[in-house]
């Protein structure tokens, strides 16, 4: 079992899992994060329903090993890759047919790995550890998640660069990262291939203009 795991198989696999993993948390993260543009009881609303629930509870700190392993492993493989030239994990085919996104994975995972160290101490850190105002919505008393997301992007534009240029680059990691997770796990033929290069880029697309949104419709709204 332990080969398996270093051998180039079992470490695409490991990718690959970690990778859709983080794919589907994306989707519910943007779900919920584009309620900000309905409106704060809304936000507020799913946000705390979000933090409510056991089941979500459970969840967070799968993801968090989820997000913990993704890194580290590409780390290790983007090391391994270098000291042993011959055993690549990426394409041998550096400069024809693959894509700028294909061939820049590990830099584009290091820019999201800094956009989540200042986006956690932004909203997450201060959620759990620090001390938000509460709202009344239907009833029921809420953290105003909604405040501190919104103040951020009102009052500190240069924020706003940072998520947008964040969305930017995820939207990139993802253009290649959607197919080549799914064509690491077996899904390689002719037929798929191309089919699941479409999907990647509508996928890439929404992921990154998504939450790129966010932000600008604060900066068009608050100026
Ligand atoms: C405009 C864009 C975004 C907004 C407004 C936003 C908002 C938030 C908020 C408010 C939280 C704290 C939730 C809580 O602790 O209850 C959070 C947590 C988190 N965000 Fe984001 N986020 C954005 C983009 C992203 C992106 C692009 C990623 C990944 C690359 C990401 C990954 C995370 C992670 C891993 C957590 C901690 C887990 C969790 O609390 O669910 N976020 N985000």
């Amino acid at each position: 079992m332990s080969h398996f795991f270093t051998s180039p198989v079992g470490k695409k696999f490991i990718m690959s899992i970690t990778g859709i993993f983080l794919m589907l948390f994306l989707i519910v993260h943007l779900s919920v994060n584009s309620l900000l543009m309905v409106g704060s009881d809304a936000f507020n609303s799913a946000a705390h329903f979000m933090v409510t629930n056991p089941f979500i509870r459970i969840l967070e700190p799968i993801l968090a090993l989820g997000f913990i392993i993704h890194i580290i492993y590409s780390a290790y493989l983007t090391l391994q890759n270098q000291r042993y030239r011959p055993v690549r994990y990426k394409k041998v085919d550096r400069w024809g047919s693959t894509t700028w996104p294909s061939r820049n994975m590990f830099i584009l995972g290091v820019l999201i790995l800094i956009f989540l160290v200042i986006h956690l101490s932004n909203f997450y850190w201060k959620v759990r550890f620090g001390h938000l105002d509460t709202v009344m919505v239907e009833g029921t008393e809420m953290e105003n998640l909604y405040g501190l997301v919104s103040g951020l992007f009102i009052n500190w534009w240069w924020y706003d660069v940072i998520y947008i240029l964040g969305a930017l680059f995820l939207g990139l990691h993802l253009s290649h990262g959607f197919w080549a997770a799914f064509q690491s796990l077996g899904w390689d033929n002719d037929l798929w291939r191309i089919r699941l290069k479409r999907i990647a880029y509508v996928f890439a697309v929404i992921m990154g203009v998504g939450f790129a949104s966010i932000p600008v419709y604060f900066l068009i709204t608050s100026g």
